[in-house]
């Protein structure tokens, strides 16, 4: 599996640090250039590195942390995605209506065309997330949903290795609902910090 996170702020950071503890290669990109990208990289760790954008694509996971409205230019920098597993980390409060009435990663797949879309990592503040999510007696939790049945399990099996413990969730406007913000009303699993014993 090759990865990229989409977006170097504060989530795909945190993210990266999760990739950098456990020496997994992960390419970064934002629309600023490498070379602007890469110091910050570089001192998260040897794993992670800072690519343009078109190169980071070349991933077949690619975790999304960039704001919500960033999403469409990012899914138009592929003219399609078919093969792909796009994994979305964002956090929409738009109002149900300007998402003709979905969910927000029913919104996001559908500008993904194409790919599978897990929504995941999204529910921790991101320096909760930045921090090690192995701790005495317990894995960090994070939760994975997906209107694709294929498309968790590897997500989960990353998640496993990046050290948190998946909590399977289903389709997204099902159990995926509960890590959803919908306008401006956050389901009642996002900011939980919850700890597994057993991954
Ligand atoms: N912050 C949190 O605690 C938190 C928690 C859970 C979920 N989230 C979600 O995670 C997502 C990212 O939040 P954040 O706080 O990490 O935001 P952020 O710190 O503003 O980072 C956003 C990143 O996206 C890049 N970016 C923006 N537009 C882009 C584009 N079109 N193509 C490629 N890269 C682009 C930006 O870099 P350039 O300007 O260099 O392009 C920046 O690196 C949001 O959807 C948010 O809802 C955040």
């Amino acid at each position: 599996m090759k990865y990229a996170i989409v977006g170097f702020g504060k989530i795909g950071q945190a993210l990266a640090h999760a990739f950098a503890r456990k020496n997994i290669d992960v390419a970064v990109a934002s629309r600023r250039p490498p070379e602007a990208l890469a110091p910050q990289a570089r001192e998260i760790g040897p794993t992670i590195v800072a690519k343009s954008l078109r190169d980071a694509l070349e991933a077949d996971t690619i975790i999304l942390a960039v704001r919500f409205e960033e999403h469409g230019s990012v899914a138009k920098a592929l003219p399609n995605w078919e093969g792909k597993t796009v994994i979305d980390a964002m956090n929409s409060q738009a109002p149900l209506e300007e998402l003709d009435g979905l969910l927000s990663s029913a919104f996001v797949a559908k500008a993904f065309t194409g790919a599978k879309l897990v929504k995941g990592f999204n529910h921790l503040a991101a320096a909760t997330l930045a921090t090690d999510p192995v701790v005495a007696g317990g894995h960090r939790v994070v939760f994975l949903s997906s209107d694709d049945e294929d498309a968790i399990a590897p997500v989960a099996d990353l998640a496993k290795q990046l050290g948190f413990a998946p909590v399977e969730l289903g389709k997204l406007n099902e159990g995926g609902a509960l890590v959803h913000a919908r306008g401006d009303i956050w389901g009642p699993l996002i900011f939980e910090d919850l700890f597994k014993k057993e991954q």
